[in-house]
């Protein structure tokens, strides 16, 4: 058995927000429709990119509703790692491999469980790559060239603009489509290319009849954990100075926190110490963190008592994290094979749609 992490109070809380359709495509999930939901079965996709070790934001913003999802019931659950996606930015052939090994174990250790959610790597999967190729061929360039991450990574390494950072959103389609879900769960910095996904689907349908569905956001509530060097950004691997990861040792969550932005130290202070009391909802004690709240809003927090409880909270959620990382990583033969598993359940879905998809556009 893999151990679980235990249950998160603020999911608990969250789970009374209204349920509806937004503008974005997101559904906000109430317990009740969470309930309706697993009632029946739902293909559910989603992938995080091999760029190295997970931070705080990918598990709230990612991984955590991954675990959720898959242990709600009769949801067929696809998560991989998207190693093919990772090759879009400046990458170490020796590092990508560790990079990809961690993540593994990391998916793992956070409660993923290979007999319930078919997991794998997107590069073992041949066919995710050979229908973006076909994705690329309907998608109008400018689709590609407006969006925001596009935008930031091609200013972010000025010296490594290359095609597959352009045309990351059509294999991103293709991964998803590729299993005809229901529901891709994603932080809200991966929502466009969500809506560029359903829009990839509604031209293939247009053209070539009704093949994909238009997936949806799956979240309780759309979250964004900042930096914690700098909270006027989110919280990214490729600036791991601000970032919390999941096996920092407690002697490190504790320096880092330490060293977090608050009020008392720049403008962007209030922006810190918000972000500080989201992660403490989400880790703690709620009347801890809402008597926080209050303390700040009358003026008078404690910076030094807020960040001695978030480091301490934070330190025990994952404590069982750290060992289970370690025991999984110590094994490298077991977890290539949970890998092969999760492939060959993954190929024989995949190779049907692609067959589907070749004789309708009229590949021979
Ligand atoms: P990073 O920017 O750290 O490289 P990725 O782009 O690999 O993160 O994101 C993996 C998943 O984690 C995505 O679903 C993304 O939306 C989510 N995510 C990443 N950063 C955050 C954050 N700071 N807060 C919430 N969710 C996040
Ligand atoms: N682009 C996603 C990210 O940066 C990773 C990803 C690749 C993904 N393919 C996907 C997420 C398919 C969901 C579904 O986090």
């Amino acid at each position: 058995m893999l151990p679980s992490l235990r249950s998160d109070r603020a999911t608990r809380k969250e789970s009374k927000i209204a349920t509806g359709d937004n503008a974005g495509g997101s559904i906000f999930l109430a317990r009740s429709i969470c309930h309706t939901i697993s009632m029946k079965t739902h293909a559910i996709v989603s992938g995080i990119r091999a760029t190295g070790r997970l931070h705080i934001g990918n598990y709230l913003g990612a991984l955590k509703q991954f675990v959720d999802l898959q242990n709600q019931g009769d949801n067929h659950c696809y998560f991989f790692i998207a190693d093919l996606h990772a090759l879009t930015t400046p990458f170490e052939p020796k590092e990508l491999s560790q990079n990809t090994l961690e993540v593994v174990a990391e998916y793992l250790a956070a409660g993923i469980d290979p007999k319930k959610s078919t997991f794998f790597l997107q590069n073992q999967i041949l066919e995710h790559a050979e229908l973006a190729w076909i994705f690329n061929s309907i998608t109008p360039l400018g689709e590609l060239e407006r969006m925001t991450q596009y935008k930031d990574k091609s200013e972010q390494h000025r010296t490594n603009i290359n095609a597959g950072l352009l045309t990351y959103p059509t294999l991103m389609a293709a991964d998803i489509l590729i299993y005809k879900p229901i529901f891709v769960p994603v932080g809200d910095d991966q929502m466009q290319h969500l809506e560029l996904t359903r829009v990839i689907a509604r031209k293939f349908n247009n053209r070539f009849g009704k093949t994909f569905p238009e997936p949806k956001n799956i979240t309780i509530k759309p979250l964004r954990i900042m930096s914690l060097t700098d909270p006027t950004r989110k919280m990214s691997k490729s600036e791991p100075n601000g970032c919390l990861f999941l096996d920092d040792s407690p002697d490190d969550i504790n320096k880092k926190i330490k060293k977090a932005v608050t009020a008392t130290d720049s403008k962007n202070g209030s922006a810190g110490v918000d972000n500080l009391l989201s992660m403490l909802a989400h880790f703690g004690n709620e009347d801890q963190a809402e008597s926080f709240r209050k303390a700040a809003k009358d003026g008078n927090i404690k910076y030094s008592e807020l960040k001695t409880v978030l480091a301490d909270v934070v330190s025990e959620h994952f404590g069982a994290f750290r060992d289970r990382k370690k025991e999984l990583l110590a094994d490298k033969n077991h977890l290539a094979q949970i890998l092969a598993d999760g492939a060959k359940r993954a190929k024989t879905v995949a190779s049907e749609t692609l067959i589907e998809v070749k004789q309708k556009i009229g590949l021979i």
